[in-house]
């Protein structure tokens, strides 16, 4: 492992892996075996964590009775946001977000992907003071989501080199209250993603970047 050459092709594997990563939107019906979900969160939960407090939770829907009823509350959610006053007029935007949010419910497995509730001594230390949420999250920049976020990409990185197809979506977060109820999720867990995995049934190639030079500087 220590020479050179190995250590080349190990970080190739691993850019492949990060680089060849895409996200899939439609999914073949062959079922993603238990094992390779176990093998892919404990790949994911190697994922840097505020406070090593590993935070986040999953739970792995292969039921396709479950993976329907949580498309059933995304499209709930998505009826009432409908009926809003303030929606009138937007059937068009409520029908496109509609097929943005619930089409994770092709697939044959979906991970449900939970935040705890986290708080390190800095976030104590301003609650004492009693600063607003706006600004608490301004001076904390929700370090219990970007942990969960950084285990999301793990796992989204993981099913790719396991040729599998996966699209990390927040859309149907839309649905929270009801899906973590439908789920029996802890009562303090808050739904961050859902994650829907799958042998891929399209082509789908990696998406452009801008180039580095405008999302980098050095000073
Ligand atoms: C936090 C987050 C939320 C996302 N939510 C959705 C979603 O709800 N529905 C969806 O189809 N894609 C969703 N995506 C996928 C993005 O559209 C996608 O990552 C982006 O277009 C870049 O493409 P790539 O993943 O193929 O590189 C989400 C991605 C992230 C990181």
């Amino acid at each position: 492992m220590d020479d050179p050459t190995t250590r080349r092709l190990e970080l190739a594997k691993l850019a492949e892996s990060v680089r060849g990563r895409a996200s899939v939107r439609r999914y073949l019906p062959d079922p993603v075996p238990r094992a390779q979900v176990t093998a892919m969160v404990e790949l994911a939960v190697r994922a840097a964590n505020a406070g090593n407090a590993q935070m986040w939770r999953f739970i792995a829907v292969d039921d396709a009775a479950t993976r329907a009823a949580l498309r059933g509350a995304v499209d709930d959610a998505l009826d009432a946001m409908a009926a809003w006053p303030e929606l009138a007029g937007k059937g068009k935007e409520i029908k496109a977000l509609r097929a943005y949010a619930t089409f994770f419910a092709d697939a044959p497995l979906v991970l449900a992907v939970f935040a705890l509730p986290y708080a390190s001594r800095a976030d104590e230390m301003l609650d004492a003071r009693g600063v607003s949420r706006e600004e608490h999250d301004r001076l904390r920049a929700r370090p219990d989501l970007q942990s969960v976020g950084a285990a999301v990409q793990l796992f989204c990185t993981a099913a790719h080199a396991l040729g599998y197809g996966a699209c990390w979506m927040t859309a149907p977060v839309l649905a929270a209250p009801a899906i973590e109820t439908l789920l029996g999720a802890e009562p303090a867990a808050r739904l961050a993603a859902l994650v829907p995995v799958g042998r891929s049934a399209v082509a789908a190639p990696p998406s452009s970047r801008h180039p580095l030079a405008d999302v980098l500087e050095f000073r």
